[in-house]
């Protein structure tokens, strides 16, 4: 990756139009559906899934979920759904107007993780994106090192520029974490990441084994890639835009992992999912999370579940800052369909490869929607 400029810095000169090098000619525009016509989709209880008479209808709602979004927004609502656990709350992710528009919006909810959590990484977050440049420049990428402060992706000096600033960091297994990066990170911000780290990935572990037992995988192939998986975090910072609309805040792209949890930390709207060729906006719930199935997952479930091609705009006033924790098998696993999922009438539609290979042929290059796993097939 090449080293490119602090846009947080750029941003703060008030400048009355965008650097040539953040204007983009090459993106579709925005387009805003009437939100009287989006669908809705189910509850997903996480609850209901683990105990009770309801198990096989929750988990078939699951997999309708995953098969048709790829993606659920989640919210610890507590005062909606239950009296000690939080919810996920699932938002209008599809534009089709031929579809059902009275079915109910899918909500993933008993998640459990507690809204003193999410409150500690946010606030710690906006707290490490405003250190002193002095401070933040400790943890500055360095060349051919994707992680620390910088943009990833970056492979010319001619390529158009994402107007944000992203740091990103593997933070499991431990023995992988930079001894710059994790180690370093002010403290208590870094206890809090520690257990959030520890608590994103037992609730990706058990999402993932609710896929596998809707999917009808063999336990035993769960288990082998995702006991010991793999986690990175990527913290995105986009400032307030003079020209919002000339500029891409983070291309499109599907996520190379299994599943992301994405947390909006301070719920300015900029993600846009596309759906049925449409780019749709999602907007932010408070303490929410924003879940989507990445290639990875795509490939395994041989296809059944989609990873859904999401991008990043920017605001004209406001900054806007989310964090993404990514969840892949382990390093040394390989991906591809799973064994249990390939038959004489679903023959495997991606190939195997190493996760290693996998994310060095994923970071090598641009991020152009799902180009990369179509080379998978
Ligand atoms: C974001 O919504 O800011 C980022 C989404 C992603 O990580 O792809
Ligand atoms: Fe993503």
């Amino acid at each position: 990756s090449l080293l490119v400029p602090w846009v947080q810095d750029l941003a703060k000169d008030k400048l009355g139009v965008v650097p040539e090098r953040y204007v983009r000619t090459d993106q579709d525009p925005v387009i805003i559906p009437d939100s009287a016509s989006l669908p809705q989709v189910p509850v997903i209880d996480l609850q209901k899934l683990s105990s009770g008479d309801s198990i096989d209808s929750e988990l078939q709602r699951l997999h309708h979920a995953c098969k048709e979004w790829g993606f659920f927004q989640g919210s610890p609502n507590t005062s909606c759904y239950s009296k000690n656990a939080g919810s996920f709350r699932c938002n209008n992710s599809v534009l089709n107007s031929s579809e059902n528009s009275t079915a109910q919006r899918p909500h993933l909810i008993n998640h459990g993780m507690s809204d003193s959590l999410l409150e500690d990484v946010k606030s710690g977050i906006l707290e490490f994106f405003n250190l002193p440049m002095d401070e933040k420049k400790k943890f500055w990428q360095v060349p051919g090192v994707l992680e620390g402060f910088g943009q990833a992706f970056v492979v010319s000096e001619q390529q158009k520029l994402e107007w944000a600033d992203a740091f990103y960091m593997i933070t499991l297994p431990t023995y992988l974490r930079k001894p710059h990066l994790f180690p370093k990170l002010p403290q208590p911000f870094r206890d809090t990441l520690e257990t959030y780290s520890a608590e994103t990935k037992n609730l990706a572990v058990r999402i993932l084994n609710l896929m596998a037992k809707a999917l009808g995988m063999e336990a035993k192939e769960i288990d082998e890639l995702f006991n010991d998986g793999w986690q990175g975090m990527r913290m995105n910072y986009y400032p307030p835009c003079p020209q919002p609309e000339l500029v891409m805040g983070l291309n499109p792209h599907s996520d190379a992992g299994a599943l992301t949890l994405l947390l909006q930390v301070n719920e300015i709207e900029g993600l846009q999912i596309r759906k049925d060729g449409m780019w749709v906006p999602v907007k932010p719930l408070p303490n929410a999370f924003v879940v989507n199935i990445g290639d990875t997952m795509e490939m395994v479930s041989n296809g059944i579940y989609r990873s859904i091609e999401h991008r990043g705009t920017v605001n004209g006033l406001k900054e806007r800052i989310s964090m993404a924790t990514f969840y892949s098998p382990s390093m040394d696993a390989e991906i591809g369909p799973a064994p249990s999922l390939v038959t004489p009438e679903s023959p495997a539609l991606f190939r195997r490869i190493s996760v290693v290979e996998h994310l060095k042929g994923y970071f090598s290059g641009e991020l152009r929607g799902k180009a990369y796993l179509d080379t998978m097939r």
